[in-house]
């Protein structure tokens, strides 16, 4: 393969002087997880972080193109939200919810002022699991119904909630998890039964959820929740009017609805803020994890006070969520996104990236379909452009071949078969031209 030179930084890594690769490889191997997972046949360590930029331990740069699975959404340590957070480090760093504390308060109303609607009722945690399966509690408990709809292809996390609601076996464990919920079809264009081709594909797949709920529940549902984009599932992007019709069967069975924000939140779609938006809905009930908090443990959920009230039957703390820390950085990320504009820089270089992967499927046939919204962007592998069979060797050579040329992306799809690139949402012109000449060059050479 060719080098590609990466765009210029000014951004000089600090020497490394911690354990060897091996080291930490050994030490994950003797003390962590091990149903834990790596990327690369060689596992590379990251050090160091600037804006879109990483760097492992030799000092080699890479354009994060994953950025932390879809998690940096303002950039690397940007300088901005470390300032936010060195300050309340050095102030207070705990305090819990029990006693008032301005952070939390004063980040509740600016995140607020981001949804429309009656949306303005918020939980702060620490995970998107746990936003999820507190969403999924206020959701039985308002409407008193049980059975949730969700979609196959989604994935929601990975507790035992999170889990139930998610839909590839790849992240399910043979244990109960899923009490009450059902999958209708992915409304999945390039894979699904209706096509990018059929102008009713939304309607339809649609119609999925009214048969679920008709067919397999009380015909009562508690509701439904959905990516706006499914992420883990390979940046699948709904047809026209999927939610809003499907909203409208969810809510006439007593269901409300549940956005699941975490990945497509905070102005990644380029279009919109939320990306329910690109959909025209509002729904009853939003969670958000990952960008919200640019790398900090911050999730939140956000719902109307009609919804919250039933909760306030009983007590529900979360003692890190809300934390002073992770609201003066939440609040940080919010006024980076506001003063750089970065959803309108997601929009044009999405719209640029995209037409470039359009190029590179004319012109190499292992690419079945692209994909995506704004800085969440799909490239999935086939063997065959006919029988679409997965192709997920391709993809993760692909993957690796772009490493070696300084590129980081992401894997998604029930096979692992499509390439995820979203990256800190503050990429350049420059950056978006090396990732299409990597990618050339990284499928080029399959
Ligand atoms: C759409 C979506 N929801 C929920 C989650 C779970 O978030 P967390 O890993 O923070 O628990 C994820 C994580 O990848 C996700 O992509």
């Amino acid at each position: 393969m060719k080098s590609i030179p990466l765009p210029p930084t000014s951004h000089q890594p600090a020497p490394y002087t911690g354990p060897s690769a091996e080291q930490v490889l050994a030490l994950r191997k003797q003390y962590l997880n091990p149903g834990l997972f790596l990327y690369y046949k060689k596992p590379i360590m990251i050090v160091e972080g600037k804006m879109q930029y990483v760097w492992d331990e030799t000092g080699k740069r890479y354009l994060d193109g994953l950025g932390g699975i879809v998690t940096i959404s303002v950039g690397h340590c940007h300088p901005h939200v470390v300032a936010a957070a060195n300050r309340q480090n050095a102030l207070l760093q705990h305090s819990t919810t029990i006693y008032l504390q301005p952070n939390i308060a004063e980040y509740a109303e600016k995140l607020a002022a981001k949804l429309p609607g009656d949306l303005k009722c918020i939980y702060f945690v620490n995970s998107g699991s746990e936003a999820n399966d507190l969403a999924l509690m206020m959701a039985r408990l308002y409407t008193g119904n049980y059975d949730m709809i969700s979609l196959r292809n989604a994935y929601h996390g990975g507790n035992a909630s999170g889990m139930g609601a998610t839909a590839n076996s790849g992240w399910k464990f043979n244990l109960p998890h899923s009490f009450g919920v059902h999958h209708a079809l992915a409304p999945y264009p390039y894979r699904g039964t209706f096509g990018y081709d059929d102008p009713d594909a939304g309607r339809k797949y649609a119609d999925d959820v009214k048969q679920v709920i008709e067919y397999t529940t009380p015909g009562k549902v508690a509701g439904f929740i959905a990516e706006s984009i499914q992420g883990v599932g390979g940046f699948v992007v709904f047809p026209d009017g999927y939610l809003q019709h499907t909203y409208a069967h969810v809510r006439a069975a007593g269901g409300v609805c549940i956005a699941d924000e975490v990945q497509t939140g905070f102005g990644r779609t380029g279009t919109h803020f939320w990306g329910f938006e690109t959909q025209g809905v509002i729904p009853d009930i939003v969670t958000m994890a990952k960008g919200i908090g640019n790398g900090a443990p911050l999730a939140a959920v956000v719902t109307t006070p009609k919804i919250a009230a039933v909760m306030a039957q009983k007590v529900h703390f979360n003692t890190f969520g809300g934390n002073p820390v992770v609201s003066a950085i939440g609040k940080a990320v919010l006024e980076v996104i506001e003063k750089e504009n970065t959803q309108a820089n997601c929009l044009k270089l999405g719209n640029y990236i995209l037409a470039g992967l359009e190029k590179l499927k004319a012109k190499y046939k292992v690419i079945g379909d692209v994909r995506g919204k704004g800085l969440m962007l799909g490239i999935e592998f086939v063997k065959d452009r006919t029988t679409k069979e997965p192709a997920k060797e391709a993809c993760a050579q692909a993957v690796e071949n772009a490493r070696e040329l300084g590129l980081l992306l992401g894997k998604g799809g029930l096979w692992g078969q499509t390439i995820r690139f979203a990256p800190p949402m503050n990429i350049t012109q420059a950056d978006s031209d090396f990732l299409l000449a990597v990618l050339d060059e990284s499928i080029g050479a399959l």
